[in-house]
């Protein structure tokens, strides 16, 4: 099987070196930008690899929405597969690219897109064959990850996590998407669409880590919880799907307080094999170049599609699920939540656990207090 790649980058290097190593492929011609053709295999003009009937497959490593999805559709309606690791892409643009590729007979398959070098899609996908999948999710941003664990274990405030992070090459230069959880939100909406076949696209919820502060660490450290940034997916018995990021509290001994550093953690459950959940590394150039190796390597195998046939596009119902949360908030900002406890207060600050409320709930009147000036930090409670 011979691959173009386009985007010569972090992955996109990955790529083309195993297309090189693994028996059975060929590595194809290399999109780079205008200008930067230094070596042979190194083209500029899409048309060079679309036009080129030599090549069976485009392996797209760039990012961003646009340009990949014209170049995607141009490759599609050329005949050739199509497997991405940009979750961005997907996120927006999934159904159409599905559509497109059942048209035009060929695969489009993005494990790479969620969870880096973890089979998750893969194996959801699998499952949903035989399984019904009651939830999905779990800890799919690396960067966040680590930072907690610094945090956490180090006693590091968030600008040294972050610094550290971004020295390590885990964080970009702008982190917005890794720490206000809109990269774990784009995972989770392809984790929701490969399990039952709605692509979310309102009604979304994400909050992430860059409100935390040293103090919140110390004071639910003590508590005996354990922060984690979670991504949820599930399903109700009306078919809605709830999909949503929060940072959550867990009692330690919990599978995701063992996951350190970087690591990511998938889980799903079925309602016939109960929890299963996976390990390993979320992002990285071979981790996530192995992943779309894999995907390639599946279509040879006849694999053509991650999304059921029905895909759409739909919305996020999160007025369903409930959690207590913890919060610290300005102590007069105290009288616009329900809470329960009240944990700790000074002059100035209040920490305190919710009544159990939805998760549009909180997420809506949080946003609301900090319209209003207030710095907020929350965090579900995950019960025993
Ligand atoms: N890095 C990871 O660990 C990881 C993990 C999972 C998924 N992903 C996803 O994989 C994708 C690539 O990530 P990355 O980390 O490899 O990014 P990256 O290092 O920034 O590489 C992207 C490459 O694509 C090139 N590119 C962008 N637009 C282009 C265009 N219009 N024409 C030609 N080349 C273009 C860039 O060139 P310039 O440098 O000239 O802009 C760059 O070389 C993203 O969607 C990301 O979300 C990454």
């Amino acid at each position: 099987m011979k691959v173009a790649v386009l985007g010569y980058g972090t992955v996109g290097v990955g790529v083309y070196e195993m297309l090189q190593a693994a028996e059975g492929f060929e590595a194809g011609p290399v999109l780079v930008r205008p200008g930067k053709e230094d070596k042979p295999f190194k083209v500029s003009s899409i048309d060079a690899i679309t036009g080129d009937k030599s090549v069976d497959a485009v392996a797209e490593v760039m990012g961003g929405v646009e340009p990949a999805f014209t170049y995607a559709l141009a490759s599609i309606r050329a005949g050739k597969h199509f497997v991405t690791s940009n979750k961005a892409l997907v996120a927006a643009k999934g159904v159409e690219l599905f559509k497109a590729a059942r048209e035009a007979g060929v695969a489009f398959l993005f494990s790479a897109a969620c969870g880096g070098g973890v089979p998750f899609l893969h194996n959801l996908a699998r499952a949903r064959e035989t399984d019904s999948l009651l939830s999905v999710g779990g800890i799919l941003n690396g960067t966040t990850n680590y930072m907690l664990d610094r945090m956490q274990g180090e006693g590091m405030d968030y600008a040294e996590a972050l610094k550290e992070a971004q020295k390590l090459g885990y964080a970009e230069a702008d982190p917005t998407a890794d720490v206000t959880g809109l990269d774990a939100l784009r995972k989770i909406m392809l984790a929701c669409a490969v399990a039952w076949g709605t692509l979310p696209q309102e009604g979304l919820l994400n909050e992430g880590i860059d409100s935390l502060t040293a103090a919140d660490v110390e004071d639910f450290l003590s508590r005996g919880w354990t922060c984690r940034l979670i991504a949820g997916g599930s399903l109700a018995d009306d078919d809605s799907v709830a999909a949503y990021v929060e940072p959550v509290l867990l009692s330690r001994g919990e599978a995701e307080c063992a996951v350190l550093r970087n690591n990511n953690l998938a889980r799903y459950v079925g309602q016939n094999s109960g929890l299963i959940a996976m390990i390993g590394q979320g992002a990285g150039r071979y981790p996530t170049a192995s992943a779309v190796l894999r995907d390639l390597s599946g279509i040879r195998q006849g694999e053509c599609a991650m999304f059921p046939p029905k895909v759409s596009n739909g919305a996020a119902n999160n007025s369903r699920e409930s959690h207590v949360y913890y919060v610290r908030l300005p102590k007069e900002a105290a009288g616009s939540l329900p809470l329960q406890e009240v944990l700790a207060e000074d002059d100035d600050l209040v920490r305190a656990l919710t009544e159990k409320i939805s998760v549009k709930q909180m997420h809506e009147a949080v946003a609301a207090l900090r319209t209003e000036g207030n710095s907020v930090f929350f965090a579900a409670v995950r019960e025993a």
